[in-house]
């Protein structure tokens, strides 16, 4: 990567579900990315459960592509839902398959988080959780701001565009500083 070369973002959203709002906000980042930022949304679903006899045997060809397709990537994007005041099975599943060696594609990447619910807090529980985890995979979280969608029903419209203006601020805000960031870490 160049240092001029456009910062390239993997979002990750921890839903599967049709009219997901975590799905949604991704959409609503890519309408929002800086200039110096393109943002290619990743599709979970053909990821199998992790096995760990499945792993030794030889990653399957959906989870190499996934691994790859973070390898790729300069930074990421995850956008899940809280579940039982944590991140989703979904994500988390994605995370383990990526986690492990060889080339651990994770290692040195910059990610930001955001996250939608329909609670008051909007996903804030799962978030720190999440930036716990990105820690032991050496992962570089932009610390602010922190994106929290609650009450995500009425921030977007019934076309599923992010209608809240302060979010959408935030969302913008957290974008520029990934990309400062990752270009930071770039010129080192
Ligand atoms: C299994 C499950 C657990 C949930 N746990 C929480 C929770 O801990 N905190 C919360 O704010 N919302 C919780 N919710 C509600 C989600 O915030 C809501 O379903 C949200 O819309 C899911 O995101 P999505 O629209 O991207 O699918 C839970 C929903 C499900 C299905």
């Amino acid at each position: 990567m160049s240092d001029a070369s456009p910062v390239k973002v993997l979002a990750l959203s921890g839903s599967l579900r049709k009219g997901s709002f975590n799905t949604l906000a991704i959409h609503a980042a890519k309408e929002l990315a800086p200039p110096g930022m393109a943002i290619e949304l990743y599709d979970l679903a053909p990821l199998p459960m992790y096995n760990d006899d499945v792993r030794v045997a030889g990653y399957p060809s959906v989870v190499q592509a996934f691994r790859s397709a973070i390898a790729a990537s300069d930074a990421i994007l995850f956008a899940s839902p809280e579940y039982n005041y944590s991140v989703s099975g979904v994500l988390k599943n994605a995370i383990d398959w990526a986690s492990r060696a060889p080339n651990m594609p994770f290692d040195g990447k910059t990610a930001a988080i955001i996250g939608a619910s329909g609670g008051a807090l909007g996903t804030a529980r799962s978030q720190r959780d999440l930036r716990w985890i990105m820690s032991g995979l050496n992962v570089y979280v932009v610390n602010l701001p922190h994106v929290y969608i609650g009450g995500a029903a009425q921030k977007f419209d019934a076309a599923g565009k992010l209608t809240d203006q302060p979010t959408r601020d935030f969302v913008k805000q957290l974008l520029e500083n990934l990309r400062d960031l990752t270009v930071k870490l770039r010129a080192r």
